[in-house]
């Protein structure tokens, strides 16, 4: 049997997908071959608003599963297909919504703020949702002072920094993928690259956000490396923003601040999946509940109206 090659299966892909009308979305942390099929690439924020505006009929998200939910409740008379479902965030689990509910009761009068990165349910009772691109933004217009945000503890903790007039109570967790990074990482990667920049996610540590020259989400990060007069950069995120930068810019050197820093749900999805998904053979059709989509929508539509 005759192996296909990489260009083959993209050509394939490309092929079916116009074919079938499906617009193939993919998030930053996916594989270059990937990227390569998409019709966008970007972060959560990105994505949730390419997601409302794409003309084709179904879409198709190589990512993790929060990210083919939001597409479904922006989309609910478009098909949504999962590419891989076995691709979840584990962080997206650190709180359901119950939690979520107890934690509103216990806490009378604070409005409810989510990361992006948790499930549809518990959108359904949250007053607005963030993303790491849009959350300082979001919370300096938000009208109260105090909030409780769930689940990322290190995002939160950031943007109480970043927005010092406003305060959210943290409660929860966090990415255990950039939770791996380390200052002492930090220290022997600044020894190695002097002249580098540390461009760092705000899922990371203090410790670490603490000691980068710019913090960002996955596109953010991308675009102040390719922008910048700098050649050097170590970069604490996801281990793939390393690969596209040096597509991008091959006469930079980018540096993984941390062998640690794979997220092996976002690693989950390969281009054979993304295939079998335009042939139309076994991905998970991404279904909700009606209630759930007209529910969870409300904090999604205020973060896009809050975020502009
Ligand atoms: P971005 O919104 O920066 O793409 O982050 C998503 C994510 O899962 C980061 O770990
Ligand atoms: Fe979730 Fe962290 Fe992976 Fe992002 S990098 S999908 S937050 S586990």
């Amino acid at each position: 049997m005759k192996t296909m090659t990489t260009r083959e299966m993209q050509d394939l892909i490309i092929e079916e997908k116009k074919k079938r009308d499906i617009c193939i979305l993919a998030h930053a942390y996916q594989s270059h071959d990937i990227w390569e099929v998409a019709d966008y690439i970007g972060d959560s924020y990105g994505l949730s608003k390419e997601a409302a505006k794409a003309p084709q009929k179904t879409i198709l998200m190589c990512g993790v599963r929060f990210m083919a939910e939001t597409c479904k409740i922006l989309s609910p008379n478009k098909r949504v297909f999962l590419a891989n479902p076995m691709a979840g965030c584990p962080m997206a689990m650190q709180m359901n919504r119950e939690q979520a509910l107890h934690l509103k009761k216990e806490n009378p009068g604070l409005p409810l703020v989510a990361y992006i990165n948790t499930t549809a349910s518990l959108k359904t009772v949250c007053d607005v949702v963030v993303t790491s691109s849009s959350a300082v933004k979001i919370i300096q217009n938000m009208p109260e002072k105090e909030m409780l945000f769930v689940p990322d503890c290190n995002l939160g903790g950031w943007i109480n920094e970043q927005v010092p007039d406003k305060k959210l109570h943290l409660i929860q967790g966090g990415c255990p993928t950039h939770m791996r990074m380390s200052a002492n990482e930090v220290r022997i990667a600044k020894a190695q690259h002097p002249n580098a920049l540390l461009l760092v996610h705000p899922e990371c540590l203090k410790e670490v956000v603490d000691q980068a020259d710019y913090v960002g989400s996955t596109t953010g990060i991308m675009k102040y490396a390719e922008s910048s007069d700098a050649k050097e950069f170590i970069i604490g995120t996801e281990s793939s923003i390393v690969e596209h930068l040096q597509f991008s810019c091959p006469e930079k050197r980018f540096y993984l601040l941390s062998k640690q820093c794979v997220c092996h749900n976002m690693k989950m999805t390969t281009l054979p999946d993304v295939l079998r998904a335009v042939e139309g053979k076994s991905p998970e059709e991404i279904l909700l509940p009606d209630e759930t989509i007209r529910d969870a929508r409300k904090c999604i539509d205020r973060m896009i109206e809050l975020g502009g």
